[in-house]
């Protein structure tokens, strides 16, 4: 049985003490969640967040990190420091870092699998643009992105995958995919783990929606049998809004 996850991806918003601000409101009305919560923060609040969330049901995550455990890479976080801190997810390959820091799906493959190597949760983002959409090309399009970013994953870890499909033209935009939509791309999805990593994975890989996820849509996402949870921007970033997608 996949728990159902909701994490809160707040990208880049909130200075250290709004973050810690936001985590004692959120706390509070998460307390009774049935599903996995998860807010991811920028990594320079994660220390101060891990604390202020100690004691409570929510987890955290990093948003994004590089496949090295330490060494000469200005500006970046290692899987090392995550884990250290008591971080429990990553993001790792979000449409945002795809466009606009040229991650491919190579780097991707490299970060996945250093990050399940120290035990961390990757949440791996795939998904279309509009154009490819329109140009009917969102299968073809997830394929490569997953036969990429997960080549040769420790069959030995694989119950730490979390796979989060994001279409870019429903991020931010308000343009959510209908349920359907999303259902019938995640059961592509999990056709496809299938084939990649196994019957047993893909049964229990959960694959979360996101793009303009709200209060007001989640109960009728979350009913879907493929969607497992939702990967959420712009709302998570207001605890009243979040919280009420956790409590779908
Ligand atoms: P929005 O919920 O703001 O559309 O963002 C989705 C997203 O990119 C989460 O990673």
């Amino acid at each position: 049985m996949r728990k159902p996850l909701i994490a809160g991806n707040w990208k880049m918003n909130k200075t250290n003490r709004e973050a810690v601000a936001l985590i004692g409101e959120l706390a509070k009305v998460v307390k009774d969640a049935a599903c996995d919560v998860v807010v991811c923060p920028v990594s320079i609040c994660l220390s101060d967040v891990l604390k202020a969330a100690a004691g409570t049901n929510i987890k955290v995550g990093g948003q994004n990190m590089y496949h090295k455990d330490s060494g000469a890479y200005t500006g970046e976080v290692s899987p090392v420091m995550l884990k250290e801190l008591g971080a429990e997810y990553v993001i790792l390959g979000h449409s945002e870092r795809r466009q606009y820091f040229k991650e491919t799906d190579g780097d991707i493959n490299l970060k996945t699998k250093a990050a399940m190597a120290h035990g961390l949760k990757p949440i791996v983002c795939v998904g279309e643009t509009l154009e490819e959409r329109e140009a009917g090309t969102t299968y073809k399009v997830i394929e490569e992105q997953l036969s990429g970013s997960l080549n040769e994953l420790d069959p030995s870890k694989l119950e730490l995958l979390v796979i989060a499909y994001e279409p870019v033209w429903a991020i931010g935009t308000g343009k959510t995919a209908t349920s359907q939509d999303a259902n019938e791309v995640i059961g592509f999805i999990r056709k496809k783990l299938a084939e990649i990593l196994g019957a047993k994975a893909a049964e229990e890989t959960r694959i979360l929606y996101g793009g303009s996820v709200k209060g007001s849509n989640a109960t009728e996402l979350m009913n879907m049998p493929e969607i497992d949870g939702a990967l959420v921007g712009g709302a998570s970033l207001d605890a009243v809004e979040f919280g009420s997608i956790v409590n779908y």
